[in-house]
């Protein structure tokens, strides 16, 4: 494949931050995180962002940091469930990378995120499911529209993930 970067997205819990650690050891790549840059840049927690300053702020974070990949390359980039939301980061990736989507099935998920205390989104809110299948309506279809390929990770062995995405990125 010509591009260089990879962007991995799918909903929460789909493995993007653990797989992509091992794909990138694997491809000789870097490895980037994009909640994890946020929290570096503001010393605060992705909970506190949300509380201090809203999800609307985040998501301009979220935007600033997807562009400063731009002048990266070589590069396995995690990124947030939410970031295909903004029609201008699809751009972003689109020109400067391969997307792979993290797939997950619901009950995967839910055992997955059960008792994570680190996502505003599913905090103080009784339903985790009714949740969790709404953001699923709204999102899976654009994240299968824009990705190069879908790669299932529920109940799979992380090493085989990987090999997966492998193949598909060589
Ligand atoms: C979000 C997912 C989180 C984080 C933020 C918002 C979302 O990342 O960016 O809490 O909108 O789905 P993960 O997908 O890594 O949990």
């Amino acid at each position: 494949m010509q591009k260089s970067n990879v962007y991995l997205v799918g909903l929460m819990g789909s493995g993007k931050t653990s797989i992509g650690k091992i794909l990138a050891k694997r491809m000789g790549m870097n490895f980037i995180d994009l909640d994890d840059e946020i929290i570096k840049d503001q010393q605060c927690s992705i909970t506190e962002i949300f509380d201090k300053f809203g999800e609307k702020e985040f998501r301009h974070l979220e935007n600033k940091k997807l562009l400063s990949t731009l002048e990266i390359d070589n590069c396995v980039i995690s990124t947030g469930g939410g970031i295909i939301m903004e029609e201008d980061n699809i751009k972003i990736m689109v020109e400067n990378g391969s997307i792979i989507h993290l797939d997950i099935d619901l009950e995967t998920q839910l055992l997955r995120i059960k008792n994570k205390k680190n996502r505003p989104l599913l905090r103080d809110r009784d339903d985790e499911r009714k949740i969790l299948v709404k953001m699923r309506k709204e999102r899976d279809h654009i994240y299968k529209k824009i990705a190069v390929a879908s790669v299932n990770t529920s109940n799979k062995k992380r090493n085989d993930i990987v090999s997966e995405v492998v193949n598909i990125i060589e």
